[in-house]
């Protein structure tokens, strides 16, 4: 979709982050945007924030709900005649040793990482497909394409994003949906609110796996995050990939190298080794690892 202006963009998310960033440049080449987040004065703060004359609803939605996403499209429908662009990046954090995650932290990261998404796609490529245009942004991560230490469940959500998006886009192509596009984020470390995810957890007798991690860790990962990327980097390379029709979004270039090992020793029959991003979970310079057993 090379021309942007006088388009559509619906973003999740949009609140915070690489969310409100994407919403940011989509504005700044003219579209007309949907915010949607749960937290609903980080989303009126934010919209508020946003440049005199531009055009935008906001829009209060858990992710997680999937009737709650059809109506974030048809509010889209309402205010808009329609949309073109859809950003399905709400997404929360989740740390700490596989085998302590409760139910309750598999049920919110999958609902809002994964389930979100899915209910994304079935609300908004229906009319993409319609209308012969459209282009589906699905946010994952590099921890949807290794397997670092410490990120389990985070991790089983991302990986999800990621085959859904390759099948999302092999499927359009089979159909000969030419127009619709689809993209699909993989940032590394990112200077946002994604460490302080907890914030939106439904409530919960179970200790977030962040909670159970010391903190020692989680100052090391809030370091991290800090020393990020900025989020409008990242939403400068999203509005060059629709504009350019490009699927893989990698915003950490010299990370790649991780992806190709992991495939590697796949191909090879090589057992897994420590897939520790930089400066992550798992990296030598990040504390140890408490079994917390
Ligand atoms: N920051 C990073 O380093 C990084 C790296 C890789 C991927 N990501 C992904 O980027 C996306 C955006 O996260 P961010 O880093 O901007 O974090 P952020 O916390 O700054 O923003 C996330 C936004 O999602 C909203 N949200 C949470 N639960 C929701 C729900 N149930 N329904 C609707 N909105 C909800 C939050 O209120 C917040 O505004 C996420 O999918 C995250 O997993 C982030």
């Amino acid at each position: 979709m090379e021309e942007l202006s006088g388009k559509v963009a619906v973003v999740t998310g949009a609140a915070s982050g690489i969310g409100l960033a994407m919403v940011e440049a989509f504005v700044a080449e003219g579209m007309g945007v949907v915010m949607a987040d749960i937290e609903a004065d980080a989303l009126e703060q934010a919209a508020a924030g946003l440049p005199d004359g531009a055009e935008a609803l906001t829009v209060v939605c858990d992710v997680a709900d999937a009737p709650q996403v059809d109506g974030l499209r048809d509010a889209a429908i309402e205010r808009f005649g329609g949309a073109h662009v859809v950003c399905n990046n709400a997404g929360v954090s989740a740390g700490g040793p596989i085998w302590l995650a409760s139910d309750d932290e598999w049920d919110w990261v999958l609902g809002v990482n994964l389930r979100g998404v899915i209910s994304g796609v079935r609300a908004f490529a229906p009319l993409f497909i319609e209308q012969g245009e459209g282009h589906i942004v699905n946010t994952a991560s590099m921890a949807g394409l290794v397997s670092a230490p410490l990120m389990g469940v985070y991790n089983v959500s991302k990986h999800g994003v990621v085959t859904l998006s390759e099948t999302l886009a092999a499927e359009l192509q089979m159909v000969g949906a030419e127009g619709v596009g689809v993209s699909v984020l993989c940032p590394g470390w990112v200077r946002t609110r994604i460490h302080e995810a907890g914030r939106n957890r439904p409530p919960s007798d179970e200790p977030t796996g962040v909670e159970t991690m010391d903190e020692g860790m989680r100052e090391f990962i809030a370091g991290v995050i800090a020393g990020g990327l900025d989020p409008s980097d990242v939403a400068a390379m999203v509005v060059h990939a629709i504009k350019t029709r490009s699927f893989y979004v990698l915003t950490h270039p010299d990370w790649a190298h991780f992806v190709s090992e992991r495939t590697d020793r796949i191909v090879a029959g090589e057992n897994p080794v420590v897939a520790a991003l930089p400066s992550g979970p798992g990296d030598d310079d990040a504390p140890a690892l408490d079994a917390g057993a």
